[in-house]
Parts: structure tokens; sequence; C-alpha cells
């Protein structure tokens, strides 16, 4: 069980890891392949030149098994702790679907953008929420602008969203803890050397990340199983 002081502040980053117990496969384990596709190959502006109706298969693919999850005990043991420290907890997820929020979470950052929303690839249309599938047959969707619309998330080679918010978070952390995310994407791989000087540092998850060096405290094990433990204070 971890105790806070009145004055902590907590930054927490998930990763693929804290859904995997809700049946949503993670990139890099077993079963982290699309048809044989490593997610860099369908997940880049390169890709979607080159095959937008292949990226849109795939991101169609990940809508219907994201729609379907539910939220596990490490969603909501999240959410229970933003209860307890409501604006002294910034929660960070490199996650698109929308787990944390089905649990209770209120003020989740998705870094790398929202499944269930697109945007047109030209013009500076606001995104806008979109639960359908495009699959063949279906054809692209096409904005007014003639531009094409794509899926709202952060494609390897684009920067990530909120950065700045992000960044005065972690100035600001007490703590920082890393679920289940194998820490080679960058930048959320370095957020922890950022914060080795003035925070504590934890990592929860089955199997150590690649960063694991970075962090002072690691518990091994789910993110369902550790994290309602670690938080039964609250
Ligand atoms: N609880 C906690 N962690 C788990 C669990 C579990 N039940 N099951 C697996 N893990 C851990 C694995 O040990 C691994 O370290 O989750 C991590 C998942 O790693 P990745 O698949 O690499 O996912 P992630 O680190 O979130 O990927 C980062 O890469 O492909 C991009 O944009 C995508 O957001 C993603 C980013």
């Amino acid at each position: 069980m971890l105790t806070f002081s009145p004055t902590d502040r907590i930054f927490i980053l998930t990763g693929a890891g804290v859904s995997a117990e809700s049946g949503i496969p993670t990139f890099r384990g077993v079963g982290g392949l699309w048809r044989n596709y490593r997610i860099e190959d369908v997940a880049s502006p390169e890709a979607w030149h080159r095959d937008p109706q292949l990226v849109w298969e795939f991101y169609s693919m990940r809508r219907r098994v994201a729609s379907e999850a539910k939220s596990n005990p490490a969603h909501f043991a999240l959410a229970k702790l933003e209860d307890a420290l409501q604006d002294r907890l910034f929660l960070c997820t490199q996650n698109v679907a929308n787990l944390h929020e089905q649990a209770g979470s209120r003020n989740v950052v998705h870094m790398h953008g929202d499944l269930f929303k697109s945007r047109c690839d030209t013009c500076s249309r606001p995104p806008f929420d979109d639960m359908n599938l495009y699959e063949p047959p279906a054809e692209i969707p096409q904005c007014e602008c003639g531009g094409r619309i794509r899926p709202h998330i952060c494609w390897f080679g684009e920067v990530p969203f909120e950065l700045d918010r992000i960044y005065r978070a972690l100035d600001e952390c007490t703590i920082f803890m890393a679920v289940g995310t194998s820490g080679v994407i960058q930048p959320a791989a370095s957020f922890v050397a950022q914060v080795a000087d003035h925070a504590r540092t934890i990592y929860v998850g089955p199997q150590k990340p690649a960063n694991a060096s970075s962090f002072t405290e690691c518990y091994m094990g789910k993110a369902g199983e550790v994290l309602p433990d670690l938080f039964s204070s609250f």
C-alpha cells in the first residue's frame, strides 16, 4: 500500500498494459501483430499516403475491439485515486481508447489521441466524434474541403498532443508512476528520466520495461491486481 503526503503531486503514465486485462492486446506482446503488420507499419503518415484504406481497416478493427472492452480494476483504482486527490493527480495515457473515462476518470490526457475521434488530413476543421467503421467496401470519408478524413491519432513521426501541459505536470510532480508500458516509445519513455531529480519513481507491470534502470521502485504484477492494493488507502 502506498501512502502520500498531503502535498504530493502524482503523475501517472499508463500504457497498453493497463488495458490488457480488458482484452485489448498490447502492441509488443504476444498477439501484438495485426495481419503480420507491426503497428509502426500501419500507424504513420507514410502508411496513410501509401494505403489509407489499410490504415482505416486497422483503426476500424481497433474501434470494434475497444467498443466491446470494459474497464478493469486498474482503471477503477485510478478513477478512485482521482476522487481522493483531485487536481493533485495528473493522469496521462498513451492509450487511445476510453477505458479510463468509462471507469470514472474525468481528467485524462490522451497524448496519442482518441480512437473515437477523426479529423481532416488537409484543413483545420476541429476533430469530431466518430464511432464509424470504414472497412471495404466503405469508401474513405471525405471532408467538405476535399481532404480525406483520418483517425485523430498521433502516428509515428508526429508530435504527441498536450506536451506543454505534460511537461509542466512532470516538473511539478513529486511521485511519478508508469503502469503497463514497455518504455521504448518516445517521448513517454523519457518522462521518468526527466523527473529523476525531484520525484519518487515507480513502475507497475508484469515485466521490466526497457527503461527499468531509471525507476527507483518496481511492483511486478498485473495492473488490475497491483493497483487496487497500492491505492487501497484511498
Ligand atoms: N498489467 C500491466 N502491464 C502489463 C499487463 C498487465 N496485465 N500485461 C502486459 N503488460 C505490459 C507489458 O509487460 C509491456 O511492458 O504492458 C506493456 C505493453 O507494452 P507495449 O505493447 O509496448 O505498449 P506501450 O508501451 O503502451 O506502447 C506505447 O507505442 O505503438 C505505440 O502508440 C502506441 O501508445 C502506444 C505506444
